[in-house]
């Protein structure tokens, strides 16, 4: 929770509306700390102890899931020690500290959920929970149908021999090729490192669905948040097919 005025944080509670938490504050019913506050303007954290007549009073953290379509050109941190821009950058008007779940590289676009739940995040990264991504990758050249085989098998990344995975063409250009590939994993860059693997180094990645969420429509840069039957299915999600047609 960040720091905000009083009678917001009773407003917040549920104590009373933020014009009755000001009144109550004026007749010095409020406790912060122990000591009584009857003046408005004092902010509060959750590191302080509210009181109203000497009962404690909390707010619970608000969950808040959103997803980002992150463009191109950005780190997914809050902060980045060289000045880029972080993704962050695209979230305005949310005053809860969020926190992306996973990462997409610098140079990989697309569907990125935020959150302040943790217990989501582990949900959704964690390779046990087997949550599927699908990205569009172009690449340079075309692999055969042998090396697209052995990407679906798993193939050595460098110390990691990575899970099957779907993976197919979905267009050929004259000097590269675009697929889809969709994985259960969250190596560090592990799609540019499997198409590496078989020498297809990737031109352009975007990631278009987690778990079944797509973009669907929602713009570079923009940002919304999850409905809460999105919600409901992404943390019920059991593995539900994509369109990709396994072999
Ligand atoms: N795989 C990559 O190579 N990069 C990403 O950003 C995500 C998955």
């Amino acid at each position: 929770m960040s720091e905000m005025r009083l009678q917001k944080f009773l407003a917040l509670a549920g104590v009373a509306s933020r014009r009755k938490s000001e009144e109550l504050i004026l007749q010095g019913r409020v406790q912060i700390n122990g000591k009584t506050v009857s003046e408005l303007g004092v902010k509060v954290t959750d590191k302080d102890l509210v009181e109203l007549d000497g009962k404690k009073i909390t707010v619970e953290d608000q969950k808040i899931y959103i997803m980002l379509n992150k463009p191109e050109g950005c780190v997914t941190t809050a902060k980045d020690q060289f000045g880029r821009p972080t993704v962050m950058d695209f979230i305005e008007g949310i005053d809860e500290r969020l926190y992306p779940v996973g990462r997409l590289d610098y140079h990989t676009s697309g569907l990125l959920l935020l959150t302040n739940d943790g217990e989501f995040t582990h949900l959704m990264t964690h390779p046990s929970h087997e949550i599927e991504k699908v990205y569009v990758a172009e690449v340079e050249g075309c692999p055969d149908e042998k090396e697209i085989d052995m990407l679906r098998k798993g193939v050595d990344i460098g110390g990691f021999v990575t899970s099957p995975a779907k993976v197919e063409i979905t267009e050929k250009k004259k000097n590269s090729c675009i697929l889809k590939i969709a994985i259960h994993e969250g190596k560090n860059r592990q799609v540019r490192r499997m198409f590496e693997s078989v020498g297809y180094p990737v031109i352009k990645l975007e990631r278009t669905s987690i778990g079944g969420l797509k973009l669907e429509g929602l713009e570079k840069g923009r940002w919304r948040h999850l409905n809460n039957e999105e919600i409901k299915y992404l943390t019920h999600y059991s593995g539900k097919p994509t369109d990709l047609k396994p072999r």
